[in-house]
């Protein structure tokens, strides 16, 4: 297995003061159920509330200092 391929089973991890990350074979879907394009098996889903390329992560929960532990 390559380290861009489809694990079987999907995983979800909260960084500390930082994104989701999601791996594995899970849709991500609107609040209509429309399907959000997805390149990669795994993304960084943004939880500080900043990023201009939601529900993806940008990076800015650094620039606003972002805690979660
Ligand atoms: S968590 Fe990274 S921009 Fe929000």
């Amino acid at each position: 297995m390559t380290s861009d391929a489809v694990p079987q089973r999907a995983t979800i991890v909260a960084c500390p003061d930082g994104p989701i990350l999601v791996r594995g074979d899970v849709a991500i879907v609107d609040d209509d159920g429309v399907p959000i394009p997805r390149r990669r098996s795994t993304v960084a889903l943004c939880r500080c509330g900043a990023s201009a390329i939601k529900p993806y992560c940008d990076g800015t929960h650094k620039a606003i200092d972002f805690r979660a532990p």
